[in-house]
């Protein structure tokens, strides 16, 4: 199977009340713990790479496995780029074969947002590429971005409704109380603002910041019209985890499979979890022999 546009796979999560999972990936490892997981789970998933990701493994090499793995996958699969605010670099995953991108514009002002975010839809639409959009400031480490916790301003839903008209995206990042990274004390999602957001705009929601957000949370969120969730943080933290344990057990270990073959087993079953609490497990099948497919 080729890349699917994430439009598709949200428009059928938006239909069937659920999310599809966006998982963030630098390495061989954890991107086929994301496949591996997904296919366990009979579950449509949206690969991400940030541009640190691309600037570490290379657009060429990343394209490369995620083809391997859309190839060899029994589930629909969509590349996506994770908060692209360098247009040149955007205009370059259209052309390598990515299926979805996201323009960041959420630190510039409204109308710049706007103006960038068009140019971006323009350009993808074309190759049938789907685009994400950014309204508010979701707070955290956005690669060079660093927004203050009290600076983050929550995504306002009339602002909402006049972006998605001007634009034309196929799906919006929203802010509403959650943070890249990890948390401090338990996130407060504000779900009034949600609910309204979603009354405002037809588009499907994206979740950031969704590591360490507690799942009753999810399942709220998910209740309130969010379709697509981002999960970075929890995949690190078990990937990593399992790596500390590995060394620990066998401080002489050299063998690097012997390290990250854990490691990826590790990444799985989180990722395996969080497929299951967003309610996209068994979702591949409606896909099958689909269409709509093919991006
Ligand atoms: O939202 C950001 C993602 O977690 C990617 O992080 O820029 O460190 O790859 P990164
Ligand atoms: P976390 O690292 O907090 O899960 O955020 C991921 C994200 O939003 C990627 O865009
Ligand atoms: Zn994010």
């Amino acid at each position: 199977m080729s890349f699917v546009p994430a439009s598709v796979l949200l428009r059928a999560a938006q239909s069937g009340g659920y999310a599809v999972g966006a998982f963030n990936c630098s390495n061989m490892e954890i991107m086929q713990a994301i496949v591996r997981a997904a296919e366990a789970e009979k579950a449509p998933v949206i690969l991400q790479v940030s541009q640190g990701a691309i600037k570490y493994a290379g657009l060429e090499y990343l394209v490369a496995m995620a083809r391997a793995a859309a190839r060899q996958a029994a589930v629909p699969i969509a590349l996506h780029l994770d908060h692209g605010t360098d247009v040149g670099l955007i205009l370059e995953c259209v052309q390598a074969g990515f299926s979805s991108v996201m323009f960041d514009g959420s630190k510039l002002p409204l109308e710049q947002n706007i103006v960038l975010t068009r140019q971006v839809v323009e350009a993808s639409r074309r190759a049938r590429v789907s685009v994400e959009a950014e309204l508010g400031r979701i707070s955290g480490a956005e690669d060079d971005i660093a927004v203050g916790e009290h600076e983050a301003l929550f995504t306002d839903p009339e602002e909402a409704r006049f972006f998605v008209e001007q634009t034309g995206v196929d799906s919006l990042a929203v802010a509403i109380g959650t943070a890249h990274g990890r948390y401090r004390g338990e996130p407060k999602l504000d779900f009034e603002r949600l609910s309204r957001i979603s009354s405002s705009i037809s588009t499907p929601i994206v979740l950031h910041g969704s590591s360490g957000v507690p799942d009753e949370a999810i399942r709220e969120a998910i209740k309130r019209g969010v379709r697509k969730i981002n999960i970075d943080t929890d995949i690190r933290q078990a990937f990593i985890g399992a790596v500390r344990q590995a060394l620990a057990k066998d401080p002489e270990e050299i063998d690097p499979r012997k390290i990250l073959g854990p490691a990826r087993e590790a990444a799985t079953e989180v990722i395996r979890g969080k497929i299951r609490l967003f309610g996209s497990s068994g979702k591949a099948e409606f896909f099958h022999g689909n269409r709509v497919l093919g991006g």
